[in-house]
């Protein structure tokens, strides 16, 4: 299975901090923001991973990353998207890369507590499709949220102003050969961006979306006060468990 972490974007929102850098590259806790992700794919086994970058800091990754040695990787591979099209344009740059295998997309500025290896094991046994990892959070407002029926997902909204649900879909999806199809399908919304909910949708139109419950803690870090919890959640996780032991 192949990896790529979507990196691109301006970082508007965390502006003045993403002036002069990418906001992936800002510091949350003792490592920068695009480790945490990488590490996620690399710890559950997913080690082809395809980085792709944005905005006038794009050379900082490869000065930072390298080819990901810090990770015990021996290769790592980027693109560059121009502008700021969506989450589902960024990983449309990915096609090349991954095309003909299945895959694992993860934000950016996502972070989680927990090992995803159970769910790249639960994707490798679906026989065609997508999966989606959902968390029941106090503000799903701020994401997209999912509508489930029973052990379906039936719908998926983008920032609802009255959610439907408390599940938001985390920035972990998994897809199969066909979301490049799905991709070439897409509209811009109305915000202007190709978007990785109307990909979502299309596969749960045609029934083959599944999903899991991600374990453990997980935070966007895209906004001051998600960014400020990204960094505390790390924090308090290394009181609970020493860098030196994990
Ligand atoms: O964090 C999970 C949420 O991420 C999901 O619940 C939403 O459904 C999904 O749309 C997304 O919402 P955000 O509004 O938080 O996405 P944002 O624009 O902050 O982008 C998140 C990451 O995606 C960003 O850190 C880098 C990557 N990205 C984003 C855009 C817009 C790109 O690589 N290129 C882009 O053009």
């Amino acid at each position: 299975m192949k990896g790529v972490v979507l990196a691109g974007g301006t970082g508007s929102r965390l502006s003045p901090l993403t002036k002069i850098t990418n906001k992936h590259l800002l510091p949350v806790y003792d490592k920068p923001m695009i480790y945490y992700p990488i590490q996620t794919l690399v710890g559950a086994g997913i080690r082809d991973i395809l980085i792709v970058t944005g905005g006038r800091n794009a050379g900082d990754f490869l000065r930072l990353l390298g080819n990901g040695k810090e990770f015990g990787l021996s290769h790592l591979n980027y693109t560059y998207q121009e502008g700021e099209g969506g989450i589902a344009e960024a990983l449309s740059l990915a096609r090349h890369f991954a095309e003909g295998h299945r895959l694992c997309v993860i934000l950016g500025d996502n972070i989680i507590q927990s090992n995803i290896t159970p769910v790249v094991e639960a994707f490798r046994q679906q026989e065609r499709g997508a999966r989606i990892l959902l968390k029941a959070v106090p503000d799903a407002e701020r994401f997209g949220v999912a509508e489930l029926h029973g052990n379906r997902v039936i719908n998926i909204e983008e920032k609802p102003r009255q959610p439907r649900s408390s599940y938001a879909v985390t920035g972990i999806y998994f897809y199969d050969e066909s979301v490049w199809q799905k991709i070439d399908r897409l509209e811009p919304s109305e915000r202007g961006e190709l978007e990785i909910t109307d990909v979502n949708n299309f596969y749960i139109r045609e029934g083959s979306m599944e999903f899991s419950f991600l374990e453990g803690w997980w935070t966007d870090a895209g906004t001051f006060e998600s960014l400020l919890r990204a960094n505390n959640l790390v924090a308090e996780s290394r009181v609970a468990a020493p860098a030196e032991a994990q």
